[in-house]
């Protein structure tokens, strides 16, 4: 006989049967506790970890088929055999669906009995090794998950800001600010929100309209930085810059670039067909073209420029109110002044930490 961990408690109000039961079953290794009723039975189930009870259904006071439901309630782990007297199989089988694993019958052949206990106790042991390993795996897929959302969230980050600092890096030939292409992708972002695209596409205009002007690394610095009016020929190559930004970045998989070239070529293209570089009109404008174009001419309105102060948000909002139907898609506009608070917010959050702008364009406002 070797000795087995398994505790088991017999409940039963017969000493006579607490008795053999107990015998036999510590004669096969196992260790044994022993209840009279059923408040003794749950003091010994508090007391220590009990891997079955072989509980009478009928006692006086609360009944097996009482105390069942609570085991399985408070103790899940612990395995239940109902004894029955013959004549009551059918309680039994009924106390089985309740959640008991197994009943033997009174008189006890007591080889059943042990049988009984043995596979109950097989069945209670791939339970909780199952389950243990279920919660190790949700444990571990949980993990796993948080480490990939952690890891792609630094990706992204690590993008974007690579975005920024590249964008930044061209907007610096002209002397504009950072902050400029942050709160442009930013107001962006808030207008095709309020447009109805959803949250995948607006995460890519966020990336993808820092890199509007990233052509003007093309344009000689003698135009670039030029003071005073671009002559004709010049206005030419300036309005260059579009088509400098697509071919940059074309041929990307990334959908994103893939965005930012769509945005770099139409970014000056007006509502009535009066921009640059293909003079498209209307709905044949790219709406990420349309978007980005009021984020980034209200920017440069309310921006100090080298030739003028920034204009009030009031006159700011005005010529965009103005621009409505000529330079502006209509809706664009309109979804513009619906998020008036978050563009704000978005201005107030990316101040400028300088202010040295030279802006080279023939158009009024925006680069
Ligand atoms: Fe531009």
């Amino acid at each position: 006989m070797t000795e087995k961990q398994e505790r088991i408690l017999i409940v039963d109000d017969e000493e006579a049967i607490r008795r053999l039961l107990h015998q036999k079953l510590s004669s096969e290794g196992y260790q044994c506790q022993k209840a009279g009723n059923a408040d003794q039975a749950l003091d010994e189930l508090k007391s220590s970890p009990i891997a079955l009870v072989i509980l009478d259904i009928k006692m006086p006071g609360k009944s097996g088929i009482e105390l069942l439901p609570e085991i399985k309630a408070n103790h899940p782990d612990t395995a239940v055999i109902m004894a029955t007297a013959t004549t009551d199989t059918s309680t039994a089988i009924q106390c089985m669906k309740e959640g008991a694993y197994d009943y033997i019958t009174k008189p006890f052949n007591l080889d059943e009995v042990v049988l009984s206990v043995d596979r109950a106790l097989e069945k209670r042991r791939l339970e909780l090794e199952n389950r243990d390993y279920q919660q190790h795996l949700e444990q571990k897929v949980a993990s796993r998950t948080k480490q990939l959302r952690r890891a792609l969230e630094k990706i992204r980050g690590a993008s974007l800001d690579t975005i920024f600092r590249l964008s930044r890096a061209a907007e610096y030939k002209d002397e504009d600010t950072g902050t400029h292409i942050k709160r442009m992708s930013h107001y962006a972002a808030a207008v095709a929100r309020k447009m109805g695209l959803n949250e995948e596409t607006v995460e890519i205009i966020l990336y993808a309209a820092p890199m509007h002007d990233v052509g003007k690394i093309g344009i000689p610095d003698h135009i670039l930085l030029k003071p005073g009016k671009l002559d004709p020929d010049e206005w030419q190559i300036m309005k260059q810059h579009t088509v400098i930004g697509a071919k940059i970045l074309e041929g990307s998989e990334a959908e994103f670039i893939e965005l930012a070239k769509v945005i770099a070529l139409s970014h000056h293209e007006k509502w009535d067909g009066s921009g640059y570089p293909k003079g498209l009109r209307g709905s044949k404008i790219p709406l990420s073209g349309r978007i980005t174009a009021i984020a980034d001419v209200f920017d440069a309105l309310t921006s100090k420029r080298p030739y003028k102060e920034p204009f009030s948000l009031e006159k700011s909002f005005d010529i965009i109110k103005e621009s409505r139907g000529s330079h502006f898609d209509p809706k664009v506009v309109e979804a513009f002044f619906a998020v008036e608070d978050e563009i704000l917010s978005i201005r107030e959050k990316y101040k400028d930490e300088h202010e040295s702008l030279l802006v080279r364009m023939a158009s009024p406002v925006g680069s």
